[in-house]
């Protein structure tokens, strides 16, 4: 009962951004669609996702990855704007990096929605669609606080702090919301950082990398737990979650002896899924990309059409040139009691996906 409550009205809140029903002409023109690359799950998801929600609406796309490569991203962007393109949707790689060829596309008039992460650094971005990433790190660290049982006084804990990639805003906005959880607990001693490395600039991970994260973490551990336990690591994304855990199992950590710390993520990946079922990884926060994928395509649609689209944020995102107005989605956390309901029930995954 509950669930389908629940379910009507996800069902009017997504009527509401999309809009009722499809255009009838089968082509309103061309929309570019640029991703960072294809080796996350998500963005493939989110790729195919967009593709079909333009489609409904009566539009043809020119999906493209970047594969992390930023000139390769400038040039599949080029090329939508060669084609002229009605808009472009745009999850950067680096976000600093599109100031000239987005000009281009200012002068073309085509509009831009920064999608998942924010466009820096000029004035040619018209909309942000993105989950409310402040609150992915109160989730996160939230979760650790929890865990730890620090309200309730306890400890002191070791802690190791990991952010995302330097050329990300995001990376900066998952750090200070789980800074702000955290920052009381560091200072009164609850939590100890015995590396000492809290700064942002110290702590961050090119390109989202586990490899990188991999490396840090085994580093950490020879230099600073050597016969001292650690009890927890901020992990922003899945794939460095899932690089630090590897780390910590060499190191000897996932034994009933030695469990592993707890150690959060992001994206619901399946393989972390996988590993917060069999009790490896303890927490990720989830993102219906579905929604997002929604959200774009309804906010680029109304754009094209000369309308304003929905926004719920006027405030946060300040690119170094203006404010970009946002359309902000809520994460939710997923643990081992919820991650059923919250990802296979939804019908996110299947329970195959997942292994179960
Ligand atoms: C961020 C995004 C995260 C994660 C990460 C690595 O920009 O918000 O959800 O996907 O990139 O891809």
């Amino acid at each position: 009962m509950v669930r389908s409550i629940i379910s009507a009205l996800a069902m009017v809140v997504v009527l509401s951004l999309t809009g009722c029903g499809g255009h009838a002409d089968s082509s309103s023109g061309l929309v570019g669609i640029a991703l960072p690359t294809s080796s996350s799950d998500r963005w493939v998801v989110e790729g195919k996702s967009m593709v079909a929600e333009f489609k409904r609406l009566g539009y043809d796309s020119d999906l493209q990855y970047g594969e992390n490569d930023i000139e390769a991203q400038i040039a599949q962007i080029e090329k939508m704007i060669d084609q002229d393109a009605k808009l472009l949707v745009i999850g950067s790689i680096d976000g600093s990096k599109l100031t000239e060829v987005l000009a281009k596309a200012a002068q073309r008039k085509i509009p831009v929605i920064a999608y998942d992460r924010l466009i820096r650094d000029t004035p040619n971005v018209d909309y942000y669609a993105t989950f409310d990433n402040y609150m992915v790190g109160v989730l996160q660290a939230s979760f650790i606080e929890s865990r730890l049982g620090l309200q309730a006084g306890k400890g002191p804990f070791t802690i190791e702090l990991f952010a995302g990639s330097p050329d990300d805003n995001n990376a900066y906005f998952f750090f200070d919301g789980a800074m702000a959880i955290l920052r009381p607990y560091l200072e009164s001693g609850r939590l100890v950082v015995r590396s000492g490395e809290t700064a942002v600039k110290r702590v961050t991970t090119m390109r989202w990398d586990g490899e990188i994260a991999k490396t840090r973490m085994t580093g950490l551990l020879a230099a600073h737990y050597r016969g001292t336990r650690l009890d927890a690591v901020l992990s922003p994304y899945d794939g460095i979650s899932r690089g630090i855990i590897s780390a910590l199992q060499f190191a000897g950590y996932g034994t009933p002896a030695r469990r592993l710390p707890i150690v959060t993520g992001q994206d619901a990946e399946p393989a972390s899924v996988k590993q917060i079922i069999s009790g490896t990884q303890a927490e990720t926060v989830f993102k219906d990309t579905r929604l997002l994928a929604q959200a774009a395509a309804s906010m680029g649609d109304s754009m094209i059409r000369g309308q304003k689209p929905t926004i719920n944020d006027t405030l946060s995102y300040d690119n170094g040139t203006k404010i970009v107005p946002a359309y902000l989605l809520a994460p939710v956390s997923v643990d081992q009691s919820n991650y059923r309901q919250i990802l296979v029930d939804s019908g996110y995954y299947s329970a195959g996906d997942l292994g179960i």
